[in-house]
């Protein structure tokens, strides 16, 4: 008998410099279909920008050198395979802030890459990335899809 038709699929990946955990991100980023929303969620250094980095680089984005922490601007729009729109929610303390960043602008139009994305209260379906920081150059990488 079928229970459930909804199997969560987590990976667990160890890696051990700033360059693997980049080339990870290029390789989940490959397959994606051009909807996905990835929640990057880890302390300051963690890694998710380098994530970031490497999810743009596997939708083959030329200049990956325009990826960082969008903590300022708190959303930057990337050209590539689809167009991906990188959320930093580090600034934000509210859930009335973030629900007011105009997510139905960017839901199903492109990728949504969200650092910080622990802030966000509502529901909203996405792969989760969880990094914990093993030792200085090692981190431990859950992928959580759904
Ligand atoms: N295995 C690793 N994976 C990723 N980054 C690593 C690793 N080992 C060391 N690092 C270093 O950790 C730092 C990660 O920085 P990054 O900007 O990606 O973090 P962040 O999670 O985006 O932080 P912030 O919350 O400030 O935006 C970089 O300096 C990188 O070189
Ligand atoms: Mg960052």
């Amino acid at each position: 008998m079928k229970i459930s038709t909804y199997q969560k699929k987590e990976k667990e990946y160890l890696t051990n410099s700033e360059k693997e955990t980049f080339l990870l991100a290029k390789e989940i980023a490959k397959d994606f279909k051009g909807k996905e929303v990835v929640f990057l969620i880890g302390e300051l250094g963690a890694g998710k920008t380098v994530f970031a980095k490497g999810i743009a680089a596997g939708l083959g984005l030329k200049d990956i050198h325009q990826v960082c922490s969008p903590s300022y601007t708190i959303i930057n729009i990337y050209e590539a395979k689809y167009p991906i729109f990188h959320i930093d929610l580090y600034r934000l303390g509210k859930n009335a802030e973030i629900l007011d960043l105009g997510w139905e602008d960017y839901l199903g139009q492109g990728i949504i890459v969200v650092e910080w994305a622990e802030k966000i209260k509502f529901n909203l379906d996405a792969i989760r990335v969880v990094f914990h920081m093993v030792k200085k150059d090692q981190r431990k990488i859950t992928v959580c899809f759904y």
